[in-house]
This record gives structure tokens, C-alpha cells and sequence, in this order.
């Protein structure tokens, strides 16, 4: 299929049957979909033929041994909608209204400021905090929700850059991705123009080769937002770690989409969202991560009365809390940490099921199972792929491209205007724009195992696929940009 071909690693002809036939042979004797070998991928040539070979009855078979099937309904999803865009914003999961209602009406309507003591809300950073933990490796009082992860991350670049100053003052450089998401880029550069330090931006293939001894903090986005890519973390970190080096880690495409072990990994900080993969609602509260070696070292920048030893003593000095804690900075926003303590319980409500394991286990079948019906389905139509083959590197979502200059007048790829469309039929995914050379514009597609299913996986692509063979995608409603894409 046009640039399709162009990833496949030929290893099976007729390679989703054998995929599927694996899955059902496997599922039948464990009771559980396996995780797929990397070896099979998918051989499909037949550009623009429909001789299908992924059935709707494989997906609706597989669907039916899915142990995570029931958890769909623990969502509130709107009829008709396959919601492919849980990378960016989470679904809303059915608890979190009337808990929200709760914390409204009760919480603050009768109990006032008594509930900041008789309804927990005081100490909710630290037990969302706890709850998130479990998702990324990190034991209990390691972690806090609190405030935006670019509000984190400033905090726990600011003090990555304070250690390295203290331990190694001739280190100046930050290294980070090109790729990585702007607002990590953002406050990377603010802090070096306080600090006086560089930013160097390279490829992920540079990074090994970039770590010398001028190197202060190492900055990466676990998982790539615009690719899907995921970089190894323990190997980067023992790489950064034998040349002297700190490591910074964004997990907001991680959190609950692949398993994550800072502690194995040794990494020294890390920040992530609450309103992706945990579906605590638009603009929950983030998290930090500080490896316990570090944590009270240093005071973050933000030293406000929250991360404070005594707040209630209201002493004029500032005196940090122990670890974690004074990553706080001021009154958090409860409902909205309420919200988020929500879309955790779910999370943690699968571990009788196997928790992250069984959650990445049917993630990789979802997007194996996409990669190949838009490959076997949709050949023809110029689409690539950025996302990696290879599970090691792959997070929770698929990024299709599109080649600059095959859209239309205005629009450069299509791209844009092929999500419009599909958005327009109820497949809800995401673009994000390239810039015309290296990185081409991106289709994205996420994959939350615990509200999709095999059979939405087929839809989904059979929607593409009318969008693409009809030429919808052309029509001017689906040309016109919104502000948020
Ligand atoms: C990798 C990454 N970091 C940070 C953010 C956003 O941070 P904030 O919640 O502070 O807007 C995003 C948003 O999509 C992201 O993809």
C-alpha cells in the first residue's frame, strides 16, 4: 500500500490470517491474547484489491476472549463513536460524575472548609499520587499529583540543572529530542537562559553519541507524541548515568499505556499527565517523580506554602517538606484531583486481570491489529507509517503519514482533512502537523486497551477506507482548521 510496503518485514505471506490464527490458537489454550512475537508482521502487496483477509468475525472472535472486555462499560462513551484519541484526552469513566457531584454538593457545599480534614482532601495529592505510582514502577510516597506537567517539569529540570551545578559545574548543555513536544522544549529553553546553560536538540539515533562530558541533564519524552515511538529507558539512563549525566523523563504518553519501571531503570526525575491515558478529565492535575536520592537536596523553584515542612505554622522562612512533598507548590484543584482519583480506580481495578501487563499485552494486538487492516485495507492511498514495528519501541498509539503536497490546494497532505472526515463518521483520532521536510503530517490513532476493542479496530479502518476510496476527505467542510487540532 503505497508507502506501507516500505515497513514490512516480510516474514509470513499472508500474515494477518497467521496473525489471527495465532491469536485464537493462543487464546484458546491460555484464556488470555497473547502478546504478539515482533518476528510476525505483515506481507499484504495487493494495492487497492479487498480481498480481505482480517475478518470482522476474527475481531469479533477475539473480542469475545478479551479478559479486559468488561471493563468498556466502566465508560461513559457516547453511541457511535470509536474513540481513538485517548493519547490526548481520556474518556470519562462512569464514577467520576457522581464523585464529582459529591465533592461539589457534600464535600464543599455542606462541609466547607472542614473538608480539607474530614474529606481527605489535604492528603489527595499524595494518595492519587500513590495510586499513579503503581503504574510507573514508583513505591508509595514517591509521587504527587499536582499542578501541569510543563509546571513539573520545570521544577524537576530546575533542579536537575541545581544538582549538576553543585556536582559537576562545567557540565552546561540539556540534551533533548528535536521531536520532542514543544512545551518540554519550551521550558528547557527558558531555564537555560536563567541558568546559562544550552540546549542541544538532536535525532533519537544522536542521542547515545551526544552524551559527553559537557552534559549536565539528559531530557526525553519517554514515548514519541508525534510517532508513537518509545525509547528505552534503562538503557539510556545506564548510557547517561556512566557519562555523568541526569536523566529527565515526560511519561505523559507513557502513564498507563505501557508499563514503566523508574525504579529498574534508575532514572533520576520524571513528570506525566493525568488527563491521557488515566482519564482524569481536561486538565486534571499531573504528577512528579523524584528518585528518593535526590529529593531533598534541593528546594524546587516553585517554593510555595503546599511543599512547605508546616504549612499551618505559617513561619515567614521556607522550609521544605521531606521528599516528594515539596514538589507542591499551592492549594491544589480538588475536584478536578477528585475526577483523577477516578480514572486511577479503574486502573487499578485490572490487576486481578494481570494490571499493565495484560493492559500492554492487548494495547500491542490492538495497534498490531490496525497496522495490518489499514495496510491490508486501505493500500493505495500514499499512507506510511511512523510508528515502529517493533513492540519494544512501540508506545499505545499508531501514527499514520501522509507526503506533503498530496492534498489539496491549502492543505498540504490531506492529512488534516482526512481526520476531519473521519471524525465526521465518529472515528475521533488526532493531526499533527509536520514541517514539510523531516516530519511529515501525522494521523494519530491511540489505542486505550481499556475501552477499545478488536472489533472498533475494524470499523475504524473500514471508515479510513471509505474516507479514502470515496475522496470525502476532499470536501471544503473537512479543509477548514480549528483552533485546536
Ligand atoms: C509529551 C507531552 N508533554 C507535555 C504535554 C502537555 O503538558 P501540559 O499538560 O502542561 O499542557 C503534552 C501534551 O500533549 C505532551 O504530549
Amino acid at each position: 500500500m503505497g508507502l506501507l510496503h516500505g515497513f514490512v518485514n516480510v516474514v509470513l505471506r499472508e500474515g494477518s490470517v497467521e496473525l489471527i490464527n495465532y491469536l485464537l490458537e493462543k487464546t484458546d489454550t491460555t484464556g488470555e491474547v497473547p502478546m504478539i512475537p515482533s518476528s510476525i508482521t505483515f506481507s499484504f502487496s495487493n494495492h487497492n484489491s479487498l480481498i480481505t483477509m482480517i475478518t470482522l468475525d476474527h475481531c469479533r472472535a477475539l473480542d469475545a476472549q478479551d479478559p479486559l472486555r468488561a471493563f468498556k462499560d466502566k465508560f461513559s462513551l457516547p453511541a457511535g463513536v470509536i474513540y481513538l484519541d485517548g493519547n490526548s484526552l481520556g474518556v470519562l469513566p462512569k464514577t467520576t460524575s457522581a464523585r464529582v457531584t459529591q465533592v461539589v454538593e457534600q464535600e464543599w457545599g455542606n462541609g466547607l472548609i472542614r473538608s480539607w480534614n474530614s474529606a481527605g482532601w489535604f492528603e489527595l495529592p499524595q494518595k492519587v499520587g500513590n495510586k499513579i505510582a503503581k503504574l510507573i514502577g514508583a513505591g508509595p510516597g514517591e509521587v504527587v499529583a499536582t499542578d501541569t506537567t510543563s509546571i513539573n517539569l520545570y521544577k524537576v529540570l530546575s533542579a536537575a540543572l541545581h544538582i549538576a551545578a553543585t556536582d559537576s559545574p562545567q557540565r552546561k548543555i540539556i540534551v533533548s529530542e528535536r521531536s520532542n513536544f514543544p512545551t518540554d522544549l519550551y521550558i528547557a529553553q527558558a531555564l537555560c537562559k536563567e541558568r546559562g546553560y544550552t540546549l542541544q536538540l538532536i535525532e533519537e539515533h544522536e542521542i547515545a553519541t551526544a552524551l559527553t562530558q559537557d552534559v549536565a541533564v539528559l531530557m526525553l519524552t519517554h514515548v514519541n507524541y508525534r510517532t508513537g515511538a518509545m525509547h528505552d529507558m534503562s538503557k539510556l539512563t545506564q548510557i547517561a548515568h556512566a557519562a555523568g549525566i541526569l536523566t529527565v523523563w515526560d511519561l505523559a504518553h507513557s502513564a498507563g499505556a505501557v508499563p514503566v519501571d523508574l525504579h529498574s531503570a534508575k532514572a533520576d526525575f520524571a513528570v506525566g499527565c493525568g488527563y491521557k491515558y488515566l482519564n482524569g478529565g481536561p486538565g486534571a492535575p499531573a504528577f512528579v517523580w523524584v528518585n528518593s536520592k535526590h529529593a531533598d537536596r534541593f528546594w524546587q523553584p516553585l517554593a510555595g506554602w503546599w511543599g512547605h515542612a508546616t504549612p499551618f505554622e505559617f513561619t515567614p522562612d521556607y522550609k521544605p517538606a521531606a521528599g516528594i512533598n515539596r514538589y507542591l507548590c499551592g492549594t491544589q484543584p480538588i475536584i478536578n484531583m477528585a475526577a483523577l482519583d477516578c480514572g486511577l480506580d479503574v486502573y487499578l481495578a485490572t490487576e486481578e486481570l494481570g494490571g499493565m501487563s495484560a493492559l500492554r499485552t492487548k494495547s500491542l494486538a490492538l495497534t498490531d491489529l490496525f497496522i495490518a487492516l489499514v495496510e491490508e485495507r486501505c493500500a493505495g492511498f500514499d499512507i506510511g507509517l511512523a510508528t515502529p514495528l517493533n513492540h519494544a519501541q512501540r508506545g499505545s498509539q499508531v501514527c499514520l503519514t501522509r507526503e506533503h503536497g498530496d492534498g489539496l490546494v491549502g492543505a498540504p497532505s490531506g492529512a488534516f482533512a482526512i481526520v476531519q472526515a473521519l471524525i465526521a463518521r465518529g472515528v475521533i483520532g488526532d493531526y499533527r502537523a509536520g514541517d514539510g521536510k523531516a516530519h511529515k503530517d501525522i494521523m494519530r490513532f491511540g489505542f486505550t486497551p481499556l475501552y477499545i476493542g478488536y472489533e472498533d479496530v475494524w470499523h475504524a479502518v473500514e471508515h479510513l477506507r471509505q474516507v479514502l476510496v470515496n475522496e470525502e476527505w476532499k470536501r471544503a467542510e473537512f479543509n477548514q482548521k480549528h483552533a485546536v487540532t
